[in-house]
């Protein structure tokens, strides 16, 4: 698919981090316009493979098209590692990148409603054969289910205000347009000289319900634990801190020698139990200054990435920490 267009984030330290190798087997579980799939597929030539997997049928189209001198070494699916992983042996790969988000295309295209900058339907769903809609969602939700997706999603401040306000004029007219909800927004919040847009957060948060992505997140990363080897490595590009949350919140869990017993961790409770992965770098991984002059979008990312363990050693490689 021509003018699939999406600028790499953190290209070089990703490939880096995972080192693909001839004969290795490396996971992308996002892979929007291919960008990484190819670099990966360049540094594991000969004989690397690659499995891809997107929610969007237009992102998996795209890097079929892109990896087509690649034949042979790659499958690409639509759907997402977690939903996909049976279809990979257990154990097998020496790596799994996620880089979270959206990509341009899918913020480009007016259609799929990703974006206040164009007008466009209401939608922002990544994979369309799913029933929800973000205009299900603005105009089928309680103000109470509204304030806890702008604030817990979008770390919006004033998400109470928003939500009150949205379930009042949709009595009028439903919400049907990225911008309407936008325009709203901008009338309730009003910008008073800030560069970003006052309906910044709320259309974050808003996809990131629609798509669940935090629960994507979550399972894909469980998933990801499950298919490499001892020795593989996990990458996740994030682009802001309520994801990024989750993914330390992953790598600090796995990489405890306890189980906590509920929901608080009591000393006294811990059950003990063999680390499953360690983190390769304690602080993540930034895009260097040429990189975020020349994309801007790059400035919000960082760059995680964590080792598995193999069971038998896990405690052992720990203690080195
Ligand atoms: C930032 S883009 C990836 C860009 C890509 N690395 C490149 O170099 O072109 C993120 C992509 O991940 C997809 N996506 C987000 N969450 C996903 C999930 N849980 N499973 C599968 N795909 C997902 C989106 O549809 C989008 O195409």
């Amino acid at each position: 698919m021509s003018g699939y267009c999406h600028r790499s984030v953190l290209l070089k330290e990703a490939v880096l981090a995972l080192a693909p190798r001839p004969g290795g087997r490396v996971v992308d579980a996002t892979l929007g316009g291919g960008g990484h799939a190819e670099a990966i597929l360049d540094a594991s030539s000969p004989s690397g493979w690659l499995y891809g997997f997107d929610r969007d049928e237009a992102a998996v189209l795209a890097t079929r098209e892109r990896l087509a001198r690649f034949a042979g070494r790659f499958e690409c699916r639509q759907g997402s590692l977690a939903e996909q992983a049976g279809w990979i042996e257990p154990g097998s790969c020496d790596g799994v990148l996620f880089d979270l988000g959206v990509s341009s295309p899918q913020l480009d295209w007016a259609e799929r409603g990703f974006s206040f900058q164009q007008d466009g339907p209401l939608d922002m769903r990544m994979d369309r054969r799913q029933a929800l809609t973000a205009a299900a969602l603005v105009n089928g939700s309680s103000r109470a289910e509204l304030a806890d997706i702008f604030f817990g999603l979008g770390e919006e401040h004033e998400a109470r205000r928003l939500a009150r306000a949205i379930e009042g004029e949709r009595l009028k007219r439903p919400f049907e347009t990225t911008r309407q909800l936008a325009s709203f927004i901008e009338r309730v919040k009003p910008r008073r000289g800030a560069r970003v847009h006052p309906a910044t957060k709320v259309f974050q948060a808003l996809r990131m319900a629609v798509n669940d992505e935090l629960g994507a997140l979550r399972a894909g990363l469980a998933a990801a634990l499950e298919v490499v080897k001892p020795g593989g490595r996990i990458a996740v590009i994030t682009f802001h801190s309520v994801e990024d949350r989750v993914v330390k919140e992953f790598g600090r869990t796995e990489a405890r020698e306890y189980e906590v017993a509920g929901a608080v961790d009591v000393p006294e409770l811990r059950r003990p139990r063999v680390a499953r992965l360690r983190w390769v770098n304690r602080k993540s991984i930034v895009p260097a200054e040429a990189e975020r002059v020349e994309n801007p979008r790059s400035r919000s990312a960082r760059l995680r990435v964590m080792e598995r363990l193999d069971a038998a050693v896990g405690n052992r490689a720990n203690e080195h920490e």
